[in-house]
């Protein structure tokens, strides 16, 4: 397959990851079918692209995007909860979450998720999970078609953050790699390689991220410094925008909003 070949992207998922990822993909001029489990969390899903904080109206107010764009990315966006719709897309992208706010990933339900899919979605398709802390090896084990499955992890939020880690196992053939890497620029976002390591998950970002949080809490402890303190040399020395204390707080009240919503 070549990117030329990709017209329609199913993402599974329409929560707080799922529905920026479907905003970008659509934008982007793609067709896209967001499934989640009920038509109430997709009216939230269709909420959330089109009036959230980071959504569509939003981007035509700041001159981002023009109206008539906005109405050719809705026109691109379908909301379904039949994983029946999916078969023809060409790429798939996995964003499920744990179904509350303390759990956000379920491997379980990731993997029968997978191998539901690999029995509808046609032969080629490419599978991808947005998953931050599971090992795409360990996902792959539900599919046959281990030469088409990587990782493709979203930074938060996704319409604004432009890089996506793309995590390949030993079994992810390298036209996958180079399709997605196409597929990522024609999406504006720029894919960057990384080898999943079982059993040591986080890719780059978030690998670094724990490091960095566990010596900020220890500082604390310590009585180092304070997590004002912290942040502010973060993001006055290293530009590190929300420091390592506010990075955690705001992904825990983006998810708290959203199950809020719900
Ligand atoms: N939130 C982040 O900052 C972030 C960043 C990168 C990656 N991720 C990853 O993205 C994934 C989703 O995270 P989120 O924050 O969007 O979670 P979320 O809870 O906001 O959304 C998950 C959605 O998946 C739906 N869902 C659950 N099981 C389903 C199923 N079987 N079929 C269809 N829909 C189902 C839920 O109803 C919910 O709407 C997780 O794997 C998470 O680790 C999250």
């Amino acid at each position: 397959m070549n990117i030329e070949s990709v017209h329609t992207v199913g993402v599974i998922g329409g929560g707080v990851m799922g529905s920026g990822i479907s905003q970008v993909i659509v934008t982007a001029g793609y067709r896209v079918i967001c499934c989640d489990l009920t038509d109430e969390i997709l009216v939230k899903t269709r909420s959330a692209i089109v009036d959230g904080r980071y959504g569509l109206k939003t981007g035509v107010e700041r001159g981002k995007i023009t109206a008539e764009q906005m109405e050719n990315a809705l026109a691109n966006l379908v909301l379904s909860t039949r994983l029946e719709d999916l078969k023809d897309c060409e790429i798939i992208i996995e964003s499920i979450g744990g179904g509350t706010v303390e759990v956000l990933e379920d491997r379980d339900a990731k993997l029968k998720l997978f191998t539901m899919l690999d029995s509808i979605v046609k032969e080629n398709s490419i599978f991808t999970s947005n998953t931050s802390f599971l090992t795409i090896t360990s996902l792959a084990e539900a599919v046959k078609r281990k030469s088409c499955f990587l990782g493709m992890h979203w930074f938060r939020p996704p319409v604004v953050l432009p890089v996506i880690e793309l995590a390949y196992t030993p079994d992810t053939s390298e036209d996958t790699l180079q399709l997605m890497e196409a597929f990522c620029k024609s999406i504006g976002k720029e894919g960057v390689r990384v080898k999943d390591v079982p059993g040591d998950p986080g890719f780059i970002g978030n690998r670094l991220y724990r490091v960095a949080a566990t010596e900020a809490r220890k500082m604390v402890q310590e009585g180092i410094a304070q997590p004002e303190d912290i942040d502010k040399v973060m993001e006055l020395g290293y530009g590190w925008k929300m420091g390592i204390f506010g990075m955690g707080a705001a992904f825990s009240s983006t998810r708290q909003e959203f199950q809020e919503k719900k």
